[in-house]
């Protein structure tokens, strides 16, 4: 029988469309050659969905999504689009939405500093001499990004704000469920990071783990506070195997972990939402770490990494292709090992060739 899946195609803005291309030329090889075949629905999301429809999230891209096994992702927003107001600007008008919309609470997102690209990270070079491999499981619905009450008003004749940072027990199980299970598969060593010491949220965060530890017995669980994660991070970034933690300070340590990594644009990201029943695969959205870097979009120089292996995670975790995943991540590998740099990752040795996006994925395919 044929393997037939859909997908919805959210190319966005800046970078996002150039990228998808190759990313999607990627997937036709692939595709040919493990001998599947992907229905893909091209839809407008972002600014470029503000400027034909008014509307950063239209009805259709929704509609198309509720009918795919995943969603392929580019990236949203850019300066054109930064004085709208908030709600209805590229990022809180549709990427918010979609994650609510489709439950995406689990996001991983991995953290590579590959062993020949150490040169790009900030950090100094002697602390990772292998480079780092570190995957940041992120909980993407919850939390103060959107516990309610949340508002803004009048106290005492001055403006008040405020924010809720609230979590349920299950929420909190499912998302170290997830984190548990990818440290399985991997160095099986996971570090929660709460802030126990000050919140309450922190406090059951931290119970819970240490309660689904007991299904995990394998993997070692250690804790550490949100401060001190992030010096730890760019410190001793190769001791990290696993990292789970909630909404806001995943948003953040995700950052810091991606710009230690030197490699914005080789990181591509899975939010993931309920799996599928009767399988291991969960629908979910892919997308790159890096924003749609309106600065150098149009120029055909941008990496198309990222989004490469945001396809191969799709594979993987929506689409049941796990052997066609393998063979897109070991062609990069190949790629970077056989010198081929973007700007974003070039050095100027003699030993690489300087590539633009379309001869990157030029490389990638001759080492399908
Ligand atoms: C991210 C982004 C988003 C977030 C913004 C754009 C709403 O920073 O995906 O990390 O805060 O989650
Ligand atoms: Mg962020």
């Amino acid at each position: 029988m044929s393997r037939t899946y859909r997908i919805a195609v959210l190319a966005g803005d800046g970078i996002g469309p150039e990228v998808m291309t190759e990313s999607l030329r990627v997937l036709d090889a692939v595709e040919a050659k493990f001998g599947f075949s992907t229905t893909r629905s091209t839809q407008l999301v972002g600014g470029a969905a503000i400027d034909a429809t008014g509307h950063p999230l239209p009805k259709e891209t929704i509609s198309a999504c509720e009918q795919s096994d995943a969603i392929l992702f580019g990236s949203v927003g850019g300066p054109k689009w930064e004085s709208l107001p908030p709600d209805i600007q590229p990022e809180r008008g549709a990427l918010l939405p979609l994650r609510k919309h489709f439950g995406l609470f689990a996001n991983l997102r991995p953290g590579v500093c590959l062993p020949s690209l150490t040169h790009a990270s900030p950090v100094k070079n002697e602390l990772i001499p292998h480079g780092f491999d570190v995957l940041c499981v992120r909980e993407l619905t919850g939390g103060v990004y959107f516990g309610t009450p949340k508002g803004r008003e009048e106290r005492d004749g001055e403006p008040v704000a405020f924010d809720t940072m609230i979590y349920r027990k299950s929420e909190i199980q499912r998302i170290l469920r997830v984190a548990f299970a990818a440290a399985m598969g991997r160095g099986k060593r996971l570090v929660s990071v709460d802030k126990a010491n000050v919140l309450a949220t922190s406090v059951l965060w931290r119970e819970t783990a240490i309660e689904i530890a007991r299904e995990f017995p394998e993997v070692t669980l250690s804790h550490l506070y949100v401060d001190n994660a992030a010096m730890q991070l760019v410190r001793r970034p190769d001791s990290f195997d696993v990292l789970v933690t909630e909404n806001l300070f995943g948003d953040i340590l995700s950052d810091e972990m991606a710009m230690i990594s030197g490699s914005l644009g080789m990181l591509p990201s899975a939010s993931l939402g309920a799996r599928k029943e009767g399988t291991d695969l969960y629908f979910g959205m892919y997308e790159p770490s890096g924003g749609s870097a309106p600065d150098i979009a149009g120029q055909g120089i941008a990496n198309p990494i990222a989004q490469v292996l945001s396809a191969a995670m799709m594979l993987r975790y929506s689409l049941g292709e796990p052997a066609a995943a393998d063979a897109i991540d070991a062609a990069v590998a190949r790629t970077i090992d056989d010198g081929f740099r973007t700007g974003d990752i070039a050095t100027g040795a003699p030993t690489e060739t300087r590539v633009g996006t379309a001869a990157m994925a030029d490389a990638i395919l001759a080492r399908l």
